[in-house]
């Protein structure tokens, strides 16, 4: 059941490199020896190679020059050393743009922007389209059998939308493929509200901030051409590539929880999911909440696929963006890198190789200083950790094992954000799927993040917090689910419209009113610093005389933001209201249905509601924490298995020394090779140890 993903055929290790712009430094001829010799030192093996280097490439139009390149390569082949090899088109000539206007994105108030800054071109521009096409063919047909090449790195970030004409007239095309009829568009739009009924195509215009606003059906559609509109582009340029080299892997470096594209939809068109991630650590003395969302990032990006991914970039030490840009502190470094590795990834890369000397990033953190030589704390480091990789060669390619799922999707995520009301001062999606996970992060339970066209048949638990856009087949999906066993976790603001924001009629939660075994009726919300509290009710006894494990929790749990008013049909309550005239009104409840169970929470609790509540549903869905011992505050434990060992990352952000205790299974080290002789682990302040145990 368990695979060994094959990592990139050339390079079978882990990768340790970064974004390598020897354009910059074409004036200093020792500039790419030197860096040769203190990649080897620093164990660099691949780097991302030429990604802003159109202008290097192709000086004038129909001009190339390839001298420089052919001579990184060429270096690179003889060295040992590897290269995504980028193709440029996140960054464009400025002839490109003065000579044809049109390859300028327009803003959302239909301005055309001017030169400059970088991934802001129109992706439907017929003429940038040709462009990206003739450079692409000219470096596969040049490279994509170069010995040192072992994959793309196409364009740089993707993001953003376009409001120009082309696109205006794109989205048209996709909207009448999508619906075919206009009736059929106006309806799912709702139109006749404020008589908005388009009686012609041409009428129909992207949303803008002096226009159409405030038809959510319409901004959905607007996020999911621009996702498909960017997809389409990406295989714009992959065609010329593939045609050179049908073998050679494509990637492009997405952004993590990054809201405009829906990432989901470039999991068929890329060959491995790759990411950049920055995160702000230090900001306080215990780095947990940080930690949590970067775990959150690295598990959505490993699901995008299900399967080991690429961390294409992250910073060495500082970023040169950030309200604070701290340094990273001694070890944070390490440990940083190895969670993204604990989470799936089999490699470590970095922006940049060497620090510019000019323009807007001459202060973001680099392997190689302005000083230029490996005498830096960042270059000592880097190379502890090239180090690290070497010897990591039994983890390259494992997969991860997980019995929970959070399902997080772009649309609902668009959707519930778009919503005016209930709650316009701060809904917090993203923050309460947060707080969900955080639980799971704790107690050490490695999780899967889902979208809800994923299959389920690998899960045990499955928790959708605000599924507020629930299509029928995702509610049939999750009771089929619940029907064979599962269990199943949904809050309020969930199951209320359609994929096309249209509301679910005949009480919501809609396709999860029978799952769940409630109908909710009305949605209050608080304000800011307002509370009421869940009252967990005497334990329920279960038909077979097992008492529900939620007798593991008493007593009340505050809630505030949104207290969802719901009837109990079919479910069994759990815990009430404290307050407000709904006080005594079900606030948790459970439904027990076929072979599993689905519980249901109505309103947003503050811990340590969710450490409990999981604690209690995980055991009870059978769901065994990677250790079976209490993780001190800060520390947690995730695991890559080959099927025959798990590999468990043992890592400390409290920012302070702590101690594991261990369960009594046999563990190696596997950096020393050692094995552990005493119950317990200690952690230094940044501390991660992987250990090897046998299943
Ligand atoms: C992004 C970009 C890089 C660089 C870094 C800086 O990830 O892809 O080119 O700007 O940010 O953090
Ligand atoms: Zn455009």
């Amino acid at each position: 059941m368990f695979k060994r993903y094959p990592p990139i055929s050339k390079l079978p290790v882990f990768m340790h490199g970064a974004d390598y712009n020897p354009d910059q430094w074409q004036w200093d001829a020792q500039v790419l020896e030197e860096d040769i010799r203190l990649m080897k030192l620093a164990g660099c093996n691949a780097m991302a190679l030429g990604i802003f280097s159109w202008t290097a490439l192709e000086p004038e139009e129909g001009v190339f020059t390839f001298d420089w390149l052919d001579r990184v390569l060429n270096r690179f082949a003889q060295e040992g050393i590897y290269a995504w090899l980028a193709t440029p088109s996140s960054g464009m000539p400025a002839w490109l743009a003065a000579r044809y206007p049109e390859v300028l994105r327009v803003a959302p108030n239909r301005v055309r922007q001017l030169y400059g800054s970088r991934q802001n071109h129109c992706f439907t521009s017929p003429v940038f389209r040709e462009k990206v096409q003739i450079i692409n063919t000219r470096l596969s047909q040049r490279y994509a059998h170069h010995p040192a090449v072992i994959g793309w790195h196409i364009s740089n970030e993707f993001r953003g939308e376009c409001h120009c004409p082309y696109c205006q007239k794109s989205f048209r095309q996709w909207l009448q493929n999508k619906y075919g009829s206009l009736e059929a568009l106006n309806q799912a739009w709702w139109n006749s509200f404020w008589s908005h009924t388009y009686t012609d195509w041409s009428q129909v215009e992207s949303p803008a901030p002096h226009g159409e606003k405030h038809n959510h059906g319409m901004n959905l559609d607007w996020k999911r051409f621009t996702t498909d509109q960017t997809v389409d582009f990406y295989r714009h340029e992959a065609a010329p590539l593939k045609a050179a080299n049908p073998e050679l892997p494509a990637t492009t470096n997405l952004m993590g929880p990054y809201e405009g594209l829906d990432y989901r939809k470039f999991a068929d068109v890329l060959d491995v999911v790759s990411w950049d991630a920055y995160f702000p650590w230090h900001n306080e003395e215990c780095d947990r909440d940080v930690a949590v969302h970067a775990s959150f990032c690295h598990d959505l990006m490993r699901g995008l696929k299900r399967r080991p991914f690429v961390l294409m970039e992250s910073t060495p030490s500082q970023t040169n963006w950030q309200a604070i840009c701290r340094l990273k502190k001694p070890g944070m470094h390490r440990l940083s890198s190895l969670q993204a590795v604990a989470h799936g990834s089999d490699t470590v890369q970095y922006f940049q190789w060497r620090k510019s000397l000019g323009a807007s990033e001459k202060f973001h953190g680099a392997i190689v200083d302005h000083a230029g030589h490996e005498h830096t704390r960042v270059f000592r480091e880097v190379s502890e950790l090239g180090a690290t990789l070497g010897g990591l060669a039994e983890v390259l390619g494992t997969d991860t094992e997980a019995k929970a799922a959070i399902l997080f999707d772009w649309d609902n995520r668009w959707a519930v954000k778009d919503a005016q009301g209930p709650r316009n001062k701060g809904i917090h999606y993203d923050e309460t799927v947060l707080q969900h996970y955080r639980a799971f992060w704790e107690l050490g339970v490695p999780v899967d993040v889902i979208g809800a066209s994923d299959t389920l048949d690998r899960y045990k638990l499955v928790v959708a917090p605000m599924l507020y856009m629930c299509r029928q087949e995702t509610g049939e999906k999750l009771e089929q689910f619940v029907l064979e066993g599962g269990t199943l976790v949904v809050t309020y603001w969930s199951g209320i419209v359609n994929e096309s924001d249209r509301c679910h009629l005949g009480g919501f939660p809609g396709p999860l009113r029978k799952v769940l075994g409630i109908w909710s009726e009305e949605i209050d919300a608080l304000d800011d610093g307002e509370k009421n509290a869940i009252l967990i009710n005497a334990p329920v006894p279960r038909e077979n005389g097992v008492i529900s494990a939620l007798s593991g929790m008493a007593g009340e749990y505050e809630s505030f933001e949104l207290c969802e008013l719901a009837h109990a049909e079919t479910a069994h309550v759990l815990g009430v209201y404290r307050d407000n005239f709904y006080a005594g009104r079900p606030a948790l409840t459970v439904n027990r249905l076929g072979k599993g169970q689905a519980y249901y929470l109505a309103t947003r609790a503050l811990e340590p509601f969710y450490s409990d509540f999981y604690r209690a549903v995980s055991k009870e869905a059978g769901i065994r924490p990677l250790l079976e011992t209490k993780l001190p505050q800060g520390v947690t434990v995730q695991a890559r298995t080959d099927g025959e060992q798990d590999y468990l990352f043992m890592m400390n952000f409290s920012g302070k020394e702590q101690t594991i205790e261990l369960d009594g299974s046999r563990y190696r080290n596997i950096e020393t090779a050692l094995e552990l002789t005493e119950p317990f682990l200690k952690l230094p302040v940044y501390g991660v140890a992987i250990l090897a145990r046998g299943r």
